[in-house]
């Protein structure tokens, strides 16, 4: 069965974007009303996104100077801190627990789940990709189980994980329910569910896909890494959440540490070959904010 989710929308928010209409756009998104219901994304718009860049020979990932390194320069600082306030939050220890990751790409994140003390699993699609994060644990003498597979069937027995990650993946899987449900069915009861993903706003739109990847001005990332109609909203992943057992907690969002201006710039910088992606990582990273507008994070907990 194709796999996909079709969004249902009242709102004009699907037209595509101007530039020209930028303030307009930002006004509106703070007051969208969107009622959606999650159901399948239609092929078309799942053929969208390149899911294929990943399928690449060779590491992708940890080279300072590439653009999934940004994961860990820029994005771990704000996730895995968000992921420890929760476990500290919660009074858990990780020695002894059972973590896994779902689409874990070369383990920038599945390692730092690693370093806080769970028994770890990472699952991820791609081949090469699941062969670069297994080399690259070894050689940083890790002890981390990798698998390839994908989030639609988790080739685990029901309860067997006592905390799943997915962050940076929920918008790119071709069956956002069944990606849930599968988390739910393998999480113990009590077990903890953390994800960040990016929402589908008008700003997300502006961000996210005009400047961070389409606009040559300021472009880093590569063609249809991302696809906007794939992004989710906080609401309707809290309704798949509470569908599917999972008892939804908090959501918090992210922002530069620059202001948009700056980052601006920094961006001009590396696309006029000023800058490396290494100099963007050591300059731009997100931070915790209530802005939910781009990336947000967020965690349940299995009834
Ligand atoms: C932006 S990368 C994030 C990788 C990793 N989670 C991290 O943050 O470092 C997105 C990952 O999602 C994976 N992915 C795509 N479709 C998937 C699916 N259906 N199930 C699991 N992972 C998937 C891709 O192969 C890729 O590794």
């Amino acid at each position: 069965m194709t796999k996909s989710i079709i969004f249902k929308t009242t709102h004009a928010s699907q037209r595509s974007f101007d530039g020209g209409v930028f303030v307009a756009a930002i006004l509106q998104s703070h007051n969208l009303n969107h009622q959606k219901i999650m159901e399948k994304i239609s092929a078309d718009v799942y053929k969208k996104i390149d899911n294929n860049l990943y399928n690449v020979n060779g590491d992708i990932w940890w080279k300072p100077d590439s653009v999934l390194h940004l994961l860990k320069t820029s994005v771990n600082p704000w996730r895995v801190g968000y992921a420890n306030s929760i476990i500290k939050r919660l009074g858990i220890d990780p020695q002894g627990k059972t973590a896994l990751e779902v689409g874990s790409g070369g383990g920038i994140l599945t390692e730092e789940v690693c370093k806080m003390g769970f028994t770890t699993t990472g699952i991820e699609p791609s081949e090469e990709s699941v062969q670069t994060a297994a080399n690259h644990a070894k050689t940083s003498g890790l002890d981390i189980r990798y698998e390839k597979g994908t989030g639609e069937n988790l080739p685990y027995p029901d309860k067997s994980f006592d905390f799943v990650f997915c962050c940076d993946v929920l918008e790119h899987v071709q069956d956002l329910p069944k990606v849930i449900s599968e988390i739910s069915r393998v999480l113990k009861p009590g077990g903890v569910f953390i994800y960040d993903t990016l929402n589908r706003t008008l700003i997300s739109k502006l961000v996210a896909i005009k400047i961070w990847q389409e606009w040559k001005r300021w472009a880093f990332m590569p063609p249809n890494l991302h696809v906007w109609e794939m992004f989710i909203k906080p609401e309707e992943i809290k309704a798949l959440l509470l569908k599917n057992g999972l008892e939804w907690k908090e959501h918090k969002g992210s922002e530069p540490n620059v202001s948009i201006p700056k980052m601006l710039g920094y961006l001009r910088k590396r696309v006029k070959g000023e800058w490396t992606y290494a100099d963007l990582g050591k300059n731009f990273q997100l931070v915790e904010s209530n802005d939910m507008n781009i990336l947000y994070a967020g965690y349940c907990i299995k009834k």
